[in-house]
């Protein structure tokens, strides 16, 4: 059964692949052939998540799900948070954003944060929502090279590892986008 995931992002489409395994075929947006920049102006994840799904079920007319990701930092009042993607500027990339947190965090004791993901999926017209959340902290420097965003600098609790020192195995099996894809695929299975 073909799933299309309303993202751009090769790294998140493979982490839900994995999950998915040989269950479910998931397409993204550069496997049905749509180029579009999806916009995402809501200021929850929730919103962002729906939006993006909606966007593509109104023009393909197709079933889809998406995910919106944040960021929360304890000592930055829960930012990135929902404006995680552009926290350095509309024209930032990963490192530019990584860069900024670091910078900001510079002499912060208290360095917790987790990451949440919201998917939401349309499915027959009907909204869902799943929910995944992970608890860590931020590290003074970044620590590896797998993964992506804010991967180098979050570290997990209960890990010595960072996200990017991690497999996307070991990550899947405990980030939030592996907690609310898990969800996800248990519906997807029961329909
Ligand atoms: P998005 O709007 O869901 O694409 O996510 C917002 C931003 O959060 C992305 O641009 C990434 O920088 C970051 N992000 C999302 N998911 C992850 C992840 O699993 N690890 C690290 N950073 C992430």
């Amino acid at each position: 059964m073909n799933i299309i995931f309303a993202t751009h992002n090769q790294h998140k489409t493979e982490e839900v692949r994995q999950i998915a395994g040989n269950k479910f075929t998931i397409l993204n947006l550069h496997d049905i052939g749509c180029r579009d920049d999806i916009p995402e102006t809501a200021d929850t994840l929730q919103g962002n998540a729906l939006q993006k799904a909606q966007y593509v079920v109104d023009k393909f007319g197709i079933d889809c799900f998406a995910d919106d990701t944040g960021l929360e930092i304890e000592a930055l009042n829960g930012a990135p948070g929902v404006y995680s993607a552009r926290y350095a500027g509309a024209a930032c990339n990963f490192q530019d954003n990584l860069e900024k947190v670091l910078r900001e965090m510079e002499g912060v004791e208290n360095r917790r944060a987790c990451f949440k993901t919201v998917i939401a999926l349309i499915l027959n017209g009907k909204q869902h929502f799943f929910e995944g959340r992970i608890d860590g902290i931020i590290t003074a420097a970044p620590r590896g090279t797998n993964g992506f965003g804010y991967d180098p600098i979050f570290q997990p609790d209960g890990y010595e590892k960072t996200f990017a020192q991690m497999t996307d195995d070991e990550k899947n099996k405990i980030s939030h986008r592996g907690i609310a894809t898990e969800k996800l695929m248990a519906l997807m299975t029961n329909i």
